[in-house]
């Protein structure tokens, strides 16, 4: 046997294994998105690969992939095949960061797949039977975080009658779960007006009446301060901001370890006796137990009657510090 023979084998054999360790998600006729590949957790260093209905979103992470992109994408062209997909989108997570951003922003853009036909520019896929609106070459993100599969359905189990706040909503799941589950409202803030539609887009993708949900185009502080001013109280709180966001108009970025000690006091401040807060975080230097400490200094006198710290579901193996999470109850 050749070398390339050897390594082929050896890359078949990863991809066998990660397939069978989502047998339980693979096997869930009412969810068809999902990770298939996660980088150095399933032994592919620097790969990702979503599935989202016919459609794969393959990341490259350039400074981790320790193979040359031919190979990578003989890989995953095997893998879309094995999985009926109908096409393969490419994002390029560059090792040289001074790359330009116009030449990656085109690509991430560009109708026009790694490999088979062009998918459709928005199209429904389903987790655990609830539909979201899926754009696979909108960017870097086409819709769906999917390590928050299980929160999504927490949101939704705890919803029943709950008054939800939904603070950096991006495409509103957490919303749509928690009025699926029977949320007396929501409130779904983010700075892009593009993702609140997309947002209410996925409301009506799951038949939701709009009388009770309401989407607000702020800053998050600036909306807390409103919240505050106007003696708002929530159930369930959930705070999950990016790591690093440029925000239009806006001189200054949002730089998750400056400002997170102010939105947890802010999430605390709005946040009813008894209620509920999920706090997230995917920045890789703050770990589960600095999330921790900086929600219980905002949580100051009041009680936290509850914690639970979630592991990422089965398609996200390894990697403890890819994305944490946090449930805390409040007295
Ligand atoms: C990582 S996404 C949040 C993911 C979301 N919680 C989910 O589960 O789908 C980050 C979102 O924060 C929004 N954002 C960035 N800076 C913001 C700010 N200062 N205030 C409110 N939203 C902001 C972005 O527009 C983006 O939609």
């Amino acid at each position: 046997m050749s070398a390339s023979d050897r390594v082929e084998t050896k890359w078949s054999r990863l991809v066998e294994q990660a397939l069978r360790r989502r047998a339980p998600i693979l096997r869930d006729a009412n969810t068809t998105a999902l990770r298939l590949i996660h980088g150095a957790g399933d032994g592919l260093p620097g790969l990702v690969v979503e599935q989202f209905g016919e459609v794969l979103v393959a990341q490259l992470h350039e400074e981790r992939l320790s193979l040359p992109q031919e190979a990578v994408r003989a890989i995953v062209i095997a893998l879309a095949r094995r999985r009926g997909a109908q096409a393969v989108y490419r994002k390029v997570f560059p090792r040289d960061r001074s790359a330009s951003r116009a030449r990656l922003d085109a690509l991430h853009h560009a109708a026009a797949p790694w490999w088979g036909r062009p998918a459709e520019e928005e199209f429904e896929v389903r987790e655990r039977g609830v539909a979201f609106r899926i754009r696979p070459y909108d960017g870097y993100s086409v819709g769906l975080f999917l390590e928050q599969r299980a929160n999504r359905d927490r949101v939704r189990q705890l919803a029943e009658g709950r008054r939800v706040l939904n603070v950096f909503a991006y495409t509103c799941g957490f919303s749509v779960c928690a009025a699926l589950g029977g949320a007396a409202e929501t409130v779904s803030v983010d700075v892009s007006k593009r993702y609140l539609e997309w947002g209410r887009r996925n409301f009506a993708a799951n038949g939701l009446a709009l009388e009770r949900h309401v989407f607000i185009r702020s800053d998050a502080l600036d909306y807390f301060r409103r919240a505050r001013r106007q003696g708002r109280a929530f159930d369930i709180v959930i705070l999950d901001p990016p790591t690093f966001a440029r925000v239009k108009g806006r001189r200054k970025p949002f730089v998750f370890e400056q400002q997170i000690g102010a939105l947890a006091t802010a999430a605390m401040e709005v946040l009813q006796r008894g209620g509920r807060l999920l706090a997230c975080t995917n920045h890789r230097e703050t770990t589960i137990r600095d999330l921790e400490r900086i929600v219980r200094r905002a949580a100051g006198e009041r009680r936290i009657e509850s914690v639970a710290r979630p592991k990422l579901p089965p398609d996200f193996p390894g990697d403890g510090d890819y994305a944490k999470s946090l449930w805390l109850r409040v007295n």
